[in-house]
């Protein structure tokens, strides 16, 4: 059991299961957290989104990006799960796997469910077309879940079965065909996209089912196990197995409790657990993971946003460019309304600041504690959307710390207007503080 101990507010949990969600807007670094904490659970699992998700593993100076793979992948005694819940392109978990196999020889054992919704090539055209507005990924993630939640999505295990697979994809290949023709008619002049060759494969049937019959045969060369991952999971509880959920996303990107419609198609708030992992995990404890500062990629609010010299250097120091996409990442100071709100969505038990070395050197470090809005103060976030692109945010300013603190390991080593800071933090939430990250790398971890 792992024992997590608050600073300030000293509680103690003993717990077997762990989830680690993003607090903020994404990219918070769950997938060093998550990484950090397999060592100490024995099963890994995705429960939501898909390829959309970059998550970042440093170990040894050596980076491993992961989209869709577990970040416990590396532990080569753990078992991966690649839950109902995510959205699987089985082109990209080839390549993902095959490609780490070939790094590092033997990885964790992977699972994926057979349950799990299947990004077809049309997916990802629809997504080019209607995605803009939003600012996505670009991966085929809302029209995937748009489709399974309209009824008409194919499944893993859909394409298991020959006459089924092939027929589903016929049928759906040729209705997506129409639907692209007309999307195109309404988006299409003004986005400059036509009917490709490329399109034109994205939903020629034929080629969609002979690739993706390849793919998952592909997968099973690889020693991906593919089937009820729900039964696994209850079966490893049962034995007393720990299991880690791994979120992808963040709270403030959920389809319900994001800032709508600025956000991704599935649950990536403590929710999504429940649904996407198939098993009411017993015994859970929740670590919220926030940056010391914030980001955001795509478009949508950002109160505490950045244009400025400031913005640049968190930007800079921070390596804040997407892991998926490589887009330059908004950066701004660390929001507290939306910290809290995100504390109460999920219940948070304690917290992972991450990234606290890339603010280093900075005279003054601000954080939001409140808002004003058309002359009025503001302490909760907003559910409007409308007033949460309009909120100005008022801040509490800390002196800042000049000290490297990539060396810490304890809250102890940490510079003292580092501490203050951090503990500000915890107060405000109510939420101890439980790690903190002072680096990239695997062990550049402070424990509380
Ligand atoms: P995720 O999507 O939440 O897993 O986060 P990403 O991997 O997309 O982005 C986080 C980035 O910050 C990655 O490049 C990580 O290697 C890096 N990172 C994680 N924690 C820390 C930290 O404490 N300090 C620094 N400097 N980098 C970190
Ligand atoms: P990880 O797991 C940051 C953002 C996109 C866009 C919106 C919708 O690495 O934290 P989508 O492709 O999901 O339909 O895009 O969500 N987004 C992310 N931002 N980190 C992510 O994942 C993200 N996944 C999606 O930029 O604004
Ligand atoms: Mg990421």
């Amino acid at each position: 059991m792992i024992i997590v101990k608050g600073g300030n507010i000293c509680k103690n949990w003993l717990v077997k299961h762990t989830a680690v969600i993003g607090a903020q807007w994404g990219d918070e670094g769950k997938g060093k957290i998550v990484d950090f904490l397999a060592s100490k659970h024995d099963v890994v699992v995705r429960f939501q989104g898909g390829n959309n998700a970059g998550h970042t593993v440093v170990v040894e100076g050596e980076k491993y990006p992961l989209h869709l793979l577990p970040s416990g992948i590396l532990y080569q005694d753990k078992i991966c799960v690649i839950g109902d819940g995510v959205a699987v392109n089985p082109a990209v978990l080839v390549e993902e796997l095959a490609s780490l196999k070939k790094r590092v020889g033997k990885t964790a054992k992977v699972h994926l469910s057979s349950k799990a919704q299947v990004i077809m090539p049309w997916h990802v055209v629809r997504d080019g077309i209607e995605g803009e507005r939003v600012g996505t990924t670009g991966r085929g993630i809302g029209p995937v879940y748009a489709d399974a939640t309209g009824r008409t999505g194919i499944r893993v295990m859909d394409l298991l079965n020959a006459k089924v697979g092939r027929e589903k994809v016929a049928e759906r290949a040729k209705w997506n065909k129409r639907l692209i023709e007309t999307l195109l008619k309404h988006h299409g002049v003004r986005a400059g996209k036509k009917l490709t060759e490329e399109i034109g494969a994205a939903v020629d049937a034929k080629r969609v089912w002979e690739e993706y019959k390849k793919l998952l045969a592909k997968l099973k060369k690889l020693g991906v196990v593919v089937g009820d991952t729900g039964e696994l999971l209850a079966a490893r509880q049962a034995a007393g197995g720990r299991i880690l959920f791994e979120g992808a996303q963040a709270t403030l990107l959920d389809v319900t409790h994001g800032d709508y419609p600025f956000v991704t198609s599935s649950h990536p708030s403590l929710g999504g657990v429940y649904i996407g992992a198939g098993i009411r995990p017993k015994d859970l404890h929740v670590v919220g993971v926030a940056k010391a500062y914030a980001t955001r990629v795509g478009n949508g609010p950002f109160p505490t946003e950045l244009t400025n010299r400031i913005g640049d250097k968190l930007r800079e120091v921070g390596h804040e460019f997407g892991t998926t996409t490589g887009r330059p990442r908004r950066c701004g100071w660390l929001d507290l309304v939306a910290l809290k709100y995100a504390a109460r969505v999920n219940g948070f038990d304690s917290l992972a600041i991450t990234k606290l070395d890339v603010l280093s050197g900075l005279t003054e470090v601000r954080v939001a504690v409140g808002y004003t809005h058309s002359g009025k103060r503001i302490s909760s976030y907003p559910a409007d959307e409308r007033v949460r692109e309009k909120v100005r945010p008022m801040y509490k300013t800390f002196t800042g710390w000049r000290k490297d603190v990539s060396g810490a390991r304890k809250m102890a080593d940490l510079p003292m207007a580092a501490r203050r800071y951090l503990e500000f933090v915890e107060k405000s939430l109510g939420v101890p503080i439980a790690m903190v990250g002072v680096g990239p790398g695997r062990e550049e971890l402070v424990r509380a």
